[in-house]
């Protein structure tokens, strides 16, 4: 059982987040400025070992009430900054009040910091400190005032105190479009079509919040620190993308539930990450392939193993495949083309599979990393608790 700090808590992913960790037996601390949205998800919330989740109510905007939350606060095995807003003032951001500007900033990017500062004595050695930052930190939004700025500054931030700090393992999650109170300000206020924004979207449907409670609640795990220090998008493939076409809307029926036992084969020389009993040949599973074939594949010739993976890839319907490359190696410079191209296919396909909800990540295996230590994040990725997750390189810093 951990006890992890959630910032956010109130609503959307952040409530959907909670939810998850507390059915997987851990204490919670809620963390928003929403007290009755918060009172009212601490009541649901299931209770593990007597230990009850605890709520504090604070607007992360204000310095002095986050200087206040370490009073009383127990040991954190995790810390999450979820809590965010954007601006749908639909104002040109020039002319935006300098009030509003600073308020969004001192949220996205200054409260995520000023949270690791005010708690990082309570923080436990290997903590995981999982930032929420956006897809929008990585492209420019326009008429959203600082928010792609502050999410850009949020990531690197992020990076920054991976190498500052190798005590804790930090992580930012870089979420796509998600079906929450948010995303429906924005629609309401025209800011957002969802038909257009599906349409860029490879696996063609905006994200539940489950989906990001999920990928949240497995970054705030200590099977998490293989992924130490690097970004995670979970965005359907829209990162990736950058075709003229549009996409379709997925049929509604391509999704299975998230707790779907996995149906795993494994491809190449790695043994099979099954240690919860689940994979396997589950009938009515959710079907992944693990292809390490590429791993012993000699330096310029990843490319090509990477294509040979993707045609033995047999499964027509919703599934996986998670493709194991070499990592942290110093390549000569002849080689490091062929290692980019084969990063980038694994996005190309994951554009062209989208469509059918089959998925393609890539897992770099950097020297010393062990089967054992990369079972749960390989389990996650190929399972059905990651179906929102696609094109994605893994591990990579
Ligand atoms: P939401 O609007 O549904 O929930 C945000 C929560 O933060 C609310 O409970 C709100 O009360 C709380 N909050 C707002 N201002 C606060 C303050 N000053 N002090 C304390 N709490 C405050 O948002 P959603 O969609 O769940 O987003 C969560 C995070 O995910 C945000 O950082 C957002 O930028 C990010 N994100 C969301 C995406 C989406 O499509 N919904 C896409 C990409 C990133």
């Amino acid at each position: 059982m951990d006890t992890v700090l959630l910032t956010g808590a109130a609503s959307g992913i952040g409530r959907a987040t909670a939810r998850r960790l507390a059915s997987q037996g851990h204490r919670c601390i809620l963390v928003d400025r929403n007290e009755q949205a918060l009172q009212a998800l601490r009541t649901e919330l299931p209770v593990s070992a007597g230990q009850d989740h605890r709520v504090c109510v604070a607007d992360l905007t204000d310095v002095d009430q986050i200087a206040a939350l370490p009073d009383g606060m127990p040991k954190l095995d995790a810390l999450i900054n979820n809590a965010g807003m954007t601006d749908s003032s639909n104002r040109a951001t020039v002319d935006l009040d300098p009030d509003d500007w600073q308020r969004l900033l001192d949220l996205n990017l200054r409260a995520p910091a000023r949270m690791v500062d005010a708690l990082r004595a309570r923080l436990v050695r290997g903590a995981r400190v999982v930032n929420v930052a956006s897809g929008a930190g990585l492209r420019a939004i326009p008429w959203r005032g600082g928010y792609s700025p502050s999410k850009a500054g949020l990531i690197a931030q992020s990076r920054a105190l991976a190498q500052a700090d190798a005590e804790l393992c930090v992580i930012v999650l870089c979420p796509g479009y998600v079906r929450t109170e948010l995303v429906a300000g924005l629609i309401a206020s025209g800011r957002l079509d969802p038909a257009r924004a599906v349409a860029k979207i490879p696996l063609g449907r905006l994200a539940d919040p489950e989906e990001l409670a999920c990928a949240l609640a497995f970054m705030a795990s200590g099977d998490a620190v293989p992924m130490a220090g690097s970004l995670l998008c979970v965005d359907g493939g829209s990162s990736v993308y950058g075709g003229s076409q549009t996409y379709a809307p997925a049929d509604g029926d391509t999704r299975a539930p998230s707790d779907t036992p996995l149906s795993l084969t494994v491809r190449g020389e790695w043994p099979a990450p099954d240690d919860d009993g689940t994979s396997g040949d589950q009938h009515g599973g959710y079907h992944a392939v693990l292809d390490a074939t590429a791993l012993s594949s000699p330096p310029g010739q990843r490319l090509a193993a990477v294509l040979e993976a993707a045609r033995r890839f047999d499964i027509d319907g919703p599934g996986s495949l998670t493709v194991l490359l070499p990592g942290g190696e110093n390549l000569a410079w002849e080689h490091a083309g062929d290692h980019a191209a084969a990063r980038m296919l694994v996005a190309s396909l994951a554009c062209e599979w989208g469509p059918a909800a089959r998925r393609i990540n890539a897992v770099e295996v950097a020297p010393g990393m062990t089967p054992d230590a990369l079972a749960p994040l390989l389990r996650f990725a190929a399972g059905a608790q990651a179906q929102y997750l696609t094109g994605q390189v893994l591990c990579r810093r």
